[in-house]
């Protein structure tokens, strides 16, 4: 009934993957999470060996990847720079609406040009004034003959001003709720867009955050995912898939805790002996190493549910918010086990702490994940 076991395929992705996080990520990680710059080489460098937009499907020119794939290649990712996979990840999310929404047409006429060149794409879902609250959105959408004219503000789009294409998120009519919202892909190059990047972020620093202005921005009347009405229903079933990519990077950033842990455990020595002989710092890797198990499998679980074709929103739900919860604490302990060195830059523990915290707040806040979770318990 159960198996464990990868493909030779997704094993070759796993290897993939790993090199990559290795060869490529890892020796940039910090210097750019110091910079605060997305470091683009990455893009193409992705693009070049397959781990670019990889949820575009063959009739797109895409290969089609599935979730567990996408899982597995997350963990990978992450593990090297939860930043860096932000990148790589938000472009899948800004794919993903047109997958949910799109009709064939429009996905090889979006989708085809992701893959024929080092390039990304974004979600625009946010605003100043409604994170949570998705359905609440100001950014307006009005049809003008053949044409979109769309005005507000997004906010804390990652991407942003850099992708390719956008889908946003806006109403037709700021007292419909939700039966007035259109998910609409915007290319970068239609008129009217400006973005300001956002500074001084805590952590994953190396991928872009901006906040998109919008101010008469004209798109044909059909790049509109299905119709008016749609656009809420879009990003909740995206978001339902989008959310255990999280969760897999999650438990790649707390794999990367246990085995820095792990290392300076057995190399610093108190009292005479390794610290890796207090009982205090085995429970510390044994708790970190029950969590990823753990974490590990409810991703993966909910990635298949999400490849059958069967429901998942409440498995992505606890899949996100257990991840990213146990990532986090991971990160808290590993630091604790390289004491005073855990608390400056010479060791990665600390990035670790401030990359893995956004987890708990981006693709809804780990409070929305308990009320999705709640509300399927309850209905
Ligand atoms: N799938 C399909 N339909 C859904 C749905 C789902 N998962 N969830 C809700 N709906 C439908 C409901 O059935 C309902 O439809 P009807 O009126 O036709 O019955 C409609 O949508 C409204 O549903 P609710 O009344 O439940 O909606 P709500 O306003 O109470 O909001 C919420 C629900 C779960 C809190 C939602 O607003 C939410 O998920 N908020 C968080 C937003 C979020 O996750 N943002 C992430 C931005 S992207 C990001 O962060 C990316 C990144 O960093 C890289
Ligand atoms: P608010 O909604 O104002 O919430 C504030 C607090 O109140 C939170 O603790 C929240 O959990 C709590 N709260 C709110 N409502 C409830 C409730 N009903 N029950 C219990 N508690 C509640 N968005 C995009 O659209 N695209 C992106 O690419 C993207 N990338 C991001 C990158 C970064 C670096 C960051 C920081 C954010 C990004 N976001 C993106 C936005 C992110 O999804 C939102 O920040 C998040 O959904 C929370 O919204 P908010 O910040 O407005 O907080």
């Amino acid at each position: 009934m159960i198996d464990f076991s990868l493909t030779d395929e997704q094993k070759q992705l796993q290897q993939l993957a790993r090199d990559f996080t290795r060869n490529e990520i890892i020796p940039i990680a910090s210097e750019y999470d110091q910079k605060e710059e997305l470091p683009w080489q990455i893009v193409e460098k992705a693009h070049e060996v397959g781990l670019l937009n990889m949820s575009v499907p063959e009739h797109a020119g895409g290969l089609g990847l599935g979730m567990v794939d996408e899982a597995i290649i997350g963990e990978e990712l992450a593990y090297g720079c939860m930043g860096i996979y932000t990148i790589l990840m938000a472009s899948e999310l800004g794919i993903t609406p047109i997958l949910v929404g799109g009709t064939e047409e429009q996905q090889k006429r979006f989708l085809a040009p992701l893959v024929e060149k080092p390039a990304l794409a974004a979600f625009a879902l946010s605003e100043p004034n409604n994170g949570s609250d998705a359905a609440a959105m100001g950014t307006t959408a009005v049809l003008d003959g053949d044409e979109w004219v769309i005005n507000g503000t997004k906010m804390w789009i990652s991407n942003g001003g850099v992708a390719d294409i956008t889908v946003v998120f806006a109403t037709t009519d700021k007292n419909g709720g939700h039966k007035a919202t259109v998910a609409i892909v915007v290319p970068k190059d239609a008129p009217g867009q400006s973005y300001n990047k956002i500074k001084h972020k805590l952590g994953q620093r190396a991928s872009l955050t901006s906040e998109l202005v919008f101010d008469n921005v004209r798109v044909p009347k059909d790049h509109i995912l299905g119709g008016i009405g749609d656009g809420f229903k879009i990003a909740m079933k995206t978001l339902d898939k989008t959310r255990i990519p999280v969760a897999a990077g999650s438990v790649g950033v707390a794999r990367r805790a246990m085995e820095e842990s792990i290392k300076y455990a057995k190399e610093r020595a108190a009292f005479g002996k390794p610290i890796a002989t207090f009982q205090a710092i085995q429970f510390k890797l044994a708790e970190m190493a029950m969590g990823i198990e753990t974490g590990r499998l409810m991703s993966l679980k909910a990635a298949w549910l999400v490849d059958q074709g069967l429901p998942h929103g409440y498995e992505s739900a606890i899949a996100k918010a257990y991840c990213s919860e146990m990532a986090f604490n991971a990160a808290n302990e590993a630091i604790q086990v390289h004491g005073g060195y855990g608390y400056v830059g010479e060791y990665p523990v600390e990035k670790l702490l401030r990359d893995v915290k956004l987890n708990q707040i981006y693709e809804g806040t780990n409070e929305i994940q308990r009320v999705v979770i709640s509300r399927n318990l309850l209905k």
